[in-house]
């Protein structure tokens, strides 16, 4: 595996690769849910690149930011081990040559859900996803359904703006209790971890929204929505500071 630091470096390596590229962008502390995107990208492409970059402009809350767990050796073992070809590893002037003065807004999906709760979340996410696809120029790139608005901003993106790559969602990873991997999760206690073993239980329960919503306040989780759109389930709660998001779709 090359780690490649630059843009500009990346971008010239890009001349010479003349076989299929997949792509996985990611914030690092990588886990299965980040494996299972690469390990589809090994199964459809040629070179498999991911890159590890916590993005500054999508984070709304400051402290979010600040606790994101990093583990970029560990994360640099395991890009390794699962077969990742190019690992790429920019830093923030790097990406924000321009202060983050160039900016991509999207003004329907990103007001709803995600967008509601977290504003500035998707332009931040959107801008930093069209540059990494701008210098990676791959010929697929795979997001996990987890976040699912995320994953169809970015396909709706690609298609507006005539970028050359193929979106590709997939199915998100939950450990035996139902609950979606994420980075966030190490942030709980032993305890607290065990408590929310219940927000999967109580969403994937087949209840009325207002339902869940009850049921999720009585165990503990602020609720900040519990919402269906266009035939997929969608939730988001806190606890103990910590967010948690889920959706389901008619077939999962
Ligand atoms: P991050 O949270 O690191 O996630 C990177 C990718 O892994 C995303 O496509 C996400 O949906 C996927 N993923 C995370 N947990 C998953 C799970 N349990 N099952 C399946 N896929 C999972 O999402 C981001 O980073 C950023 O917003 C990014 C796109 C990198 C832009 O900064």
């Amino acid at each position: 595996m090359q780690i490649i630091n630059s843009p500009q470096a990346f971008q010239t390596l890009r001349k010479t690769l003349t076989d299929s590229v997949g792509f996985v962008p990611t914030m690092g502390n990588l886990h299965k849910g980040h494996a299972s995107l690469v390990h589809k990208s090994k199964q459809e492409n040629d070179i498999t690149v991911l890159s590890i970059f916590i993005n500054p402009t999508q984070f709304n809350n400051p402290e979010d930011f600040k606790n994101y767990p990093k583990t970029l050796e560990d994360d640099v073992t395991l890009a390794k081990n699962i077969g990742v070809d190019y690992l790429f590893l920019p830093n923030n002037s790097d990406i924000y040559p321009d202060d983050y003065n160039y900016k991509v807004s999207e003004s329907k999906i990103s007001t709803l859900l995600e967008g509601k709760c977290r504003p500035g979340h998707f332009e931040g996410m959107l801008t930093v996803v069209l540059k990494l696809l701008l210098i990676v120029l791959p010929t697929r790139t795979y997001f996990g359904e987890k976040d699912y608005q995320q994953y169809k901003l970015v396909q709706k993106m690609a298609e507006a703006f005539f970028l050359e790559t193929d979106v590709i969602g997939c199915e998100t990873v939950r450990n035996e209790n139902n609950l979606p991997l994420s980075s966030r999760n190490n942030r709980f206690t032993a305890e607290q971890f065990e408590a929310v073993q219940a927000f999967p239980k109580i969403f994937h329960a087949n209840l009325a929204p207002a339902e869940i919503k009850q049921q999720l306040t009585q165990s503990g989780f602020e609720v900040e929505y519990v919402e269906e759109y266009e035939g997929r389930r969608f939730a988001a709660v806190k606890y103990a500071g910590i967010r948690l998001i889920d959706n389901i779709g008619e077939n999962t």
